[in-house]
């Protein structure tokens, strides 16, 4: 059969005129096939899909992953449909594919972009050798609310973090060009403001006013735009009033007359029909409608479009030219991924899946993105020559799939390494090793095996428990009201306690959790989040000081729920709570008011600090900062001003550490936040090793969107911080003047 040309422009023609020629040729109901996207997980993707696709009613598919379907899905679509049009294939490959990293939150804790690119990379190269073309990643919804199961799949709660992470990802999934080996189109999700849904309750609504959406959650998506990410996909909430899908303010005014935008806008899955449930239309014709005509360019796993589209035009209510622009935009991602070119996929021109590049990378990612929350008397690492015996107890040391986490369709659990295998092999014969599981899982509350468990620690020399939440807590639709360590596991710590061992936890989980009721009974608290493939070994060689830890924190540990929201950047109030206006009553465990100095906005049952800050995390070594410095008294605006500090390595380990630069606009027109993370980087320093660490801030990294929507740079005072987390005390201080 002779296979139809859809275009007579070459490849090396300009994008733009290849779109318009093929435009030209194509049939309403064509063009309107390109917007539909069709799930195409099912038994026989090809008898299913198979006339949708020959007849051009369907442009792209998801969640086919068997390299064979899918080269017989493009095979359908290039060379038995009219125009011979190649297919994008979407997937979600978050964070990896048969190799899994650690969940987008610990890898935000690593602070290191290059391993978020390095980690995007393989998993595209993995996810390209099963034909995906298309990722559904990064999701850069800034997330403030641990109990939304979805901030598991966030960068944390920090829009310049996201920001750097979610940019850096996409360069890891695009490639330098989308046309070469192993390159996929990445997706910039969810537009807009999905993280600050209600109660952390996925789905809910959000009320979002415009100062905070252009300085917050609009920025890592303004990044994603700038890097040139292939496509953005709407949110499920209601912003303000409005529905993602359908919301034309978002999608048109913002997205593409404000960040010039040019990519394409995908639905989240069935949210065009959703619209009618959401209250803000009568029926799937009317959803279709305000979708399309809001900015929508392709429905996701919906029929409203392929249903009502068609129909819409004839009637004139949705213009043609509409339609055009939609498909010209998503025609001009796959001539620039080369699909016209090479629609199918020859797996034997990339590496193979698990190859030792991946599982170093998901090493040295896990390795980069434990947090040491608490190190009392220095009970980490644990001195190998001085130990005999070992207790490993816990629900989590050894659970292959578990510690994968959240969204890992095609994780592969048989690769995993688990805490418990990775330790047996560090020790060897050389400590007595003695496991107990002691709950079935996480939630369990049969307390039967805990007198066992007591049994074993007693005996042993250390203890370490592997606490926390199955990846089945965490991600879409799997939100928490209580972020505590669930079922019985803190009367299991009480229970390790008594045995008067000292008690290393090792926590894996999709969120931060509150530990307040356990924080005092352990010695070493190693936070390791759901660490993916290679988290055993990465936390084995941590625990036994092979690896210093230096991941830091990039949301906050709250003490109990009901501080929720609490993040770094908060604004001040005009009563903000200080250990002077606030006294602490020792035996109750609780603030009080009661003095004429006393009111402040605080909580009277819980300290208004959280239990963990933002970018805390510990070392085996002690780093100092001193000599905070501005490089000059006052810039003008365009100008350039360098803050620095020295930072000294106090102990007698090399180690990194992620310096950290926070700013504070004094004041200003509209009130900015407490602090502001301005920049960061990784540190190694041998043992006694100073240097100087130097941040450059232009003035329009100072800048803010004022009320009347635009940037600007205000001039005043700032104050200027750098050390280790986001309560760091060195301080310095500038002005801008006019
Ligand atoms: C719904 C999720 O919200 C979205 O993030 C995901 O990409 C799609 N489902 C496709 O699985």
């Amino acid at each position: 059969m002779n296979r139809p040309k859809p275009t007579s422009l070459g490849a090396g023609q300009d994008t733009a005129d290849r779109v318009r020629e093929l435009l030209s040729r194509m049939t309403l109901a064509e063009k309107i096939g390109q917007m539909c996207l069709a799930e195409g997980g099912h038994d026989h993707p090809p008898a299913v899909l198979g006339d949708d696709l020959r007849n051009g009613s369907i442009g792209a598919v998801l969640n086919v992953v068997d390299v064979e379907i899918v080269n017989e899905l493009q095979r359908i679509a290039v060379e038995e449909s009219r125009l011979g049009i190649p297919l994008l294939v979407g997937r979600d490959v978050i964070h990896g594919f048969k190799t899994v990293l650690p969940i987008p939150l610990g890898l935000a804790a690593t602070w290191n972009p290059d391993l978020a690119r390095e980690g995007a990379r393989v998993a595209a190269l993995e996810a390209a050798k099963a034909g995906v073309n298309w990722t559904f990643a990064p999701m850069i919804d800034v997330s403030r609310d641990p109990r939304w199961g979805r901030i598991a799949e966030s960068f944390g709660e920090c829009e310049y973090l996201t920001s750097v992470m979610g940019r850096a990802s996409i360069e890891g999934f695009q490639g330098d060009r989308l046309t070469d080996t192993g390159s996929i189109a990445a997706c910039a999700k969810h537009f807009i403001g999905y993280g600050a849904v209600e109660s952390g309750r996925d789905y809910a609504t959000t009320n979002i006013p415009d100062t905070e959406l252009r300085n917050v959650y609009l920025r890592p998506f303004r990044a994603a735009a700038e890097v040139g990410v292939g496509s953005f996909m709407t949110s499920f909430s209601d912003l303000n009033g409005v529905p993602g899908t359908g919301n034309r303010y978002i999608l048109s005014d913002v997205l593409r007359d404000e960040l010039g935008y040019g990519g394409f806008v995908v639905s989240d899955w069935d949210s065009v029909r959703q619209l009618k449930i959401h209250g803000l239309t009568e029926n799937d014709r009317e959803s279709a409608y305000t979708a399309v005509t809001a900015g929508v360019d392709i429905e996701m796993a919906g029929d409203a479009f392929g249903n009502h589209l068609l129909d819409l035009v004839e009637q004139g209510r949705v213009g043609e030219a509409q339609i055009d622009t939609a498909v010209g935009r998503i025609l001009s991602i796959k001539f620039q991924l080369g699909l016209f070119e090479n629609p199918y996929t020859d797996p034997g021109h990339l590496p193979e899946m698990a190859s030792n590049r991946a599982l170093n990378t998901a090493r040295d990612a896990a390795l980069q993105s434990i947090v040491l929350l608490k190190n009392e008397g220095g009970a980490l690492p644990l001195a190998m020559d001085r130990l005999r015996s070992l207790a490993v107890i816990g629900p989590l040391a050894d659970e292959a799939y578990e510690q994968l986490g959240t969204w890992v369709f095609d994780g592969d659990p048989g690769l995993s390494v688990t805490p418990l295998q990775a330790i047996r092999d560090v020790v060897g014969d050389r400590v007595e090793l003695r496991y107990v599981r002691a709950m079935a899982n996480s939630r369990s509350r049969v307390g039967d095996e805990f007198d066992e468990a007591e049994k074993v620690a007693g005996a042993a020399d250390a203890v370490l428990l592997f606490l926390g939440e199955e990846s089945i807590l965490s991600g879409e639709a799997h939100c928490r009201a209580d972020i505590s360590l669930p079922g019985d596991q803190v009367e299991l710590v009480r229970r390790m306690r008594l045995t008067g061992k000292p008690i290393i936890a090792v926590m894996l989980a999709g969120r931060p959790l509150t530990l307040s009721n356990i924080v005092d009974d352990v010695d070493a608290i190693l936070f390791a989040w759901h660490p993916g493939t290679m988290g055993g070994p990465a936390i084995a060689d941590l625990l036994f000081g092979r690896e210093v830890p230096s991941g830091k924190l990039p949301a906050t540990f709250p003490r109990i729920v009901g501080q929720i929201p609490i993040y770094y950047s908060q604004k001040n109030g005009g009563k903000p709570p200080s250990t002077e206006t606030v006294v602490f009553i020792d035996d109750i465990d609780a603030y009080a008011p009661q003095t004429s100095l006393g009111m402040s906005a605080f909580h009277l049952d819980t300290h208004f600090t959280p239990l963990f800050p933002f970018g805390h995390g510990l070392s085996y070594t002690e780093f100092d900062y001193k000599d905070v410095r501005a490089s000059a008294e006052e810039i003008h605006p365009g100008g350039t001003i360098t803050v620095s500090a020295e930072l000294c390595n106090r102990g007698d380990r090399e180690a990194e550490e992620i310096v950290q630069l926070y700013t504070r606009d004094v004041a200003a027109s509209i009130t900015r936040p407490v602090r502001e993370l301005k920049g960061f980087r990784r540190v190694r320093l041998g043992p006694g090793e100073t240097t100087t660490v130097c941040f450059e801030l232009n003035s329009d990294d100072l800048s803010f969107y004022g009320q009347d929507g635009k940037r600007t740079v205000e001039p005043g005072l700032f104050h200027a911080w750098i050390g280790g987390s986001s309560d760091a005390d060195c301080r310095t201080r500038f002005r801008i003047v006019a």
